[in-house]
This record gives C-alpha cells, structure tokens and sequence, in this order.
C-alpha cells in the first residue's frame, strides 16, 4: 500500500548533490555582481545547514524575498520574529523565520547592520524545489547590488554622506582665503551647472564639459582637508562619496583597482557626487620608485578615469593629501586644480582656540595663539580637549559642579605639549 508523505525520501536530493548545485549557484552570482561570496553548506546531527551571505536585508527585499519563498514551498508559516535593525522599519524587528509545517525547512533571515545572511535548515536532505528557492533567494539578494549605487559603494569599502546632515562652514574657523577658492571652484559650477554647459556650446566648436572634474586639496595633516569636504557636501546637498584609499588597498588587497573601478562606476549612477579620494598619497611613489604591481593598477584607473577614456561627467573628484611632492606627476596633472591648505597663522589659531574653548576672551585666545605656532587645527583641538577632561577630573575629585576650564589650564596644556615634544 502506498503511503503519501510530506516528506518523501525519494523527494530528496543527495549531499553531494545538493552541494554541487549550491556552490555552482553561488559562483555564477559571484562573477555576475563580482564580489566574493562565500556560501557554506553542511550536514551536521542530521540537519542539512546552508548559510548564504547577503549584501543587506531591506525592508523591500524581505516582502520580495517572502513572495520567492511562496513561489517554490507551500505551507509556509511566518515562524519567529526578534529584536533587531533594519526590518524594524518594515516588520518591526530584524530576524524572521519561515518554516514549512510538514517538512520542517526552515528558512531564518538575520543580520544586525552587517553580516546579513539567509539561512536554510531542514533535518535530512532539501527537495529539488527547496534547493531551487535558496537559489533564487541568493540571486534575489543580489540581483539588487547591480542596481543600487550605495550598496555597490558600501560594499567596496567607500562611505557615502547624505550632504543633508553634518557640520556648517562655520565650524572651520579662519581659512578665509581657502574657503573663498572653493567657493568659486567647487560650489558656483556644482550649484550652477547649466551656466558653465551653456558657455561651453556657445565657444566649443565640439562640445565639452568646461566644469573642473578633479580638484587637490593638498597641506600637511590636520588642517581640515577632510572636514572641508563634508561642508562642501552639506552645502550643495550632494552625496559625498569617501573613499580612504589606503583601507581600500589593505581590504581588497589583490582586487583594489577594480574595486576603485567599480567605486567610479557606481559614483557616476548616483547621477551627481562628490568623490572623495582620501590619502591620494598611500598611492604615492612617483613611477621611479620601485611601486607594487596593486598600486600601479590602481593607479592606472585612477588616471584613466580623470582624463580620457572612462573619464567621469556627473561626479567631482576631490583627492587629499598630505606629501603632495611624493606624488605621481601624471597624477598631479589630471586635476584641474590644486588648492593649497596651509598651518594656520597667528590669527587663525586664536579662531581655532576660539571655537573649542568659547568662553574665553579675545586677549586670552591671542595669548594661546602665541605660543602655538605650528601647531594645525586638530593638535589645537585635542589640546582644548585634553584640558576638558583634566578640568573634568579635577571637578569630580572636588565634587564641583559643572564649569568651564579657566584659561590657565589652557595655557598650561599648550606649553606642556611643546616641553614634553622637546624633550
Ligand atoms: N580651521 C579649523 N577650525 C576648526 N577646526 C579645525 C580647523 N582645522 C582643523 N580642525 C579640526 O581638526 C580635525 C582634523 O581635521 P581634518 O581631518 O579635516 O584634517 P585633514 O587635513 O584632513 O588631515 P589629514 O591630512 O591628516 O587627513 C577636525 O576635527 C577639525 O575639526
Ligand atoms: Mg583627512
């Protein structure tokens, strides 16, 4: 007599089977989206465990991911749902679970701001149509990476900015001469991108983008290089891509140009931005020098892409460094500006003082000023910092209530600085 289960042996697929179709399927994703997914498949007590990492878990994905689900399994019930981040928008809490009441696969979608991952369990083997839906679940999951822009650049290790949120040019105190240059070339052309496209048709014989496209910022460190290009975003309320090149070689060491290639692609889709190149210089060594193989490519897109083919139209090139000189000169030469931060003079550091201890008086930021030639805007700002909190402690030892650190304290932290440098 034939017995009709749910769970029918002759249903299910063997190990080794099962492994050869999900690791085949998790290849050809790889080399579609070109990143390096690692799928884990196993047999452990019983239980057969596939684990898929996915590249972000949106609300819109889990409703898309549920109707896959749907599609190849029946009986589905919505199993679990727990504390968590991103389906707090959607779902309200971040894992949820779907098991088959019959066969008992069970299929968990987890992940706290990262390490986001579908996993599939079922005691013994999966059924040809349970292996076809962790399938079509991967491809789901990154069938999505090919379309948005952010994800693509988060997952190649840049930072994207809003240009919504953040900090004013107020924030930078002094500096006058350099915010009035990029005011005029950065800000008027990203704000006023039709004057420039205009002008051009009228003089161009063959029409050409007259916009600068890559811009140096260039100075020693700690002079607000990098906080500039934040207000600069925040100003023409564009996203900010930020690129710390030198994190970007050590992680995907081995693949980093084409990362960075993929990293200006992906700039370009967002239709507008501003590409932060940070510590250009961790790519410098002019081509006498004896430079790796990684950094010569990365290098050579570098160039590519600011001039000549593959070159860039809706996205701003910001490169920083700190060892101009060290740079390549072909390099130097394919930004068609280079804006010079230097050490704040006399008067810019007692705005500097100005901004991180407020309640002091003119006289007093001077005296500071004066005896804190050299210093650039970050030592001043951890300075100030330093005395906070030894003002800080010596309030809770006393049991004081809150105040300000008097200006002596100030003074002695600065000179302390200079003795203890010396010495
Ligand atoms: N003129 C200034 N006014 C106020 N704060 C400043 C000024 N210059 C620098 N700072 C402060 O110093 C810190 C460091 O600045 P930032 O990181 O932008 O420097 P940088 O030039 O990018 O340095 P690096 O070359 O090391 O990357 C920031 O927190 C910034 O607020
Ligand atoms: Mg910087």
């Amino acid at each position: 007599m034939a017995t009709i289960s749910m769970n029918n042996e002759t249903d299910t697929i063997p190990f080794d089977q099962m492994q050869m179709q999900i690791n085949k399927a998790t290849e050809d994703v790889s080399v579609k989206c070109n990143t390096a997914i690692e799928s884990y498949i196993g047999f452990e007590k019983g239980f057969t465990r596939i684990s898929i990492p996915v590249p972000e878990l949106s609300p819109a994905l889990i409703i898309q991911s549920l109707g896959v689900i749907k599609d190849h399994i029946e009986h589905i019930r919505i199993h679990s749902f727990s504390e968590g981040y991103y389906a707090v928008q959607a779902l309200n809490k971040n894992i949820f679970k779907t098991e088959n009441i019959f066969d008992n696969c069970k299929i968990e979608f987890s992940g706290l701001m990262t390490n986001f991952k579908i996993e599939c369990t079922k005691k013994g083997n999966l059924s040809q149509e349970e292996i076809n839906c962790i399938i079509a679940l991967m491809q789901k999951a990154y069938s999505s990476i090919k379309d948005n822009p952010v994800t693509r650049l988060i997952r190649r290790g840049a930072s994207v900015y809003t240009g919504t949120e953040g900090i004013d040019w107020n924030y930078i105190a002094g500096y006058e001469e350099v915010k009035r240059i990029i005011r005029e070339s950065i800000i008027l052309p990203l704000k006023n991108p039709s004057v420039y496209d205009n002008i051009a048709r009228m003089t161009r014989k063959t029409f050409e983008y007259n916009k600068p496209k890559a811009i140096l910022f260039e100075g020693p460190p700690g002079v607000g290089k990098t906080t500039i290009a934040r207000i600069i975003a925040r100003e023409v309320q564009v996203p900010l891509i930020y690129v710390p090149v030198e994190s970007i070689m050590s992680k995907w060491y081995g693949q980093s140009s084409q990362n960075l290639a993929e990293i200006f692609d992906a700039s370009e889709d967002m239709g507008g931005s501003i590409l932060f190149i940070d510590e250009i210089d961790s790519l410098a060594g002019s081509r006498d020098q004896n430079m790796y193989e990684a950094t010569r490519r990365i290098l050579s897109v570098l160039l590519r892409r600011l001039d000549g083919i593959g070159a860039i139209a809706n996205t701003m090139v910001i490169g920083a460094t700190n060892r101009k000189q060290d740079l390549d000169h072909a390099l130097i030469n394919r930004f068609d500006q280079s804006i010079h931060f230097p050490l704040p003079g006399e008067n810019e550091r007692a705005s500097i003082f100005g901004n991180y201890a407020k309640h002091l008086d003119t006289e007093e930021l001077i005296k500071l000023a004066r005896i804190s030639d050299t210093l650039s805007g970050r030592t001043i700002k951890d300075l100030c910092e330093q005395t906070e909190r030894r003002w800080a402690r010596k309030l809770i030892i006393k049991n004081l209530p809150p105040s300000q650190p008097p200006f002596e304290y100030y003074y002695h932290t600065v000179k302390n600085f200079f003795t203890t440098q010396s010495g």
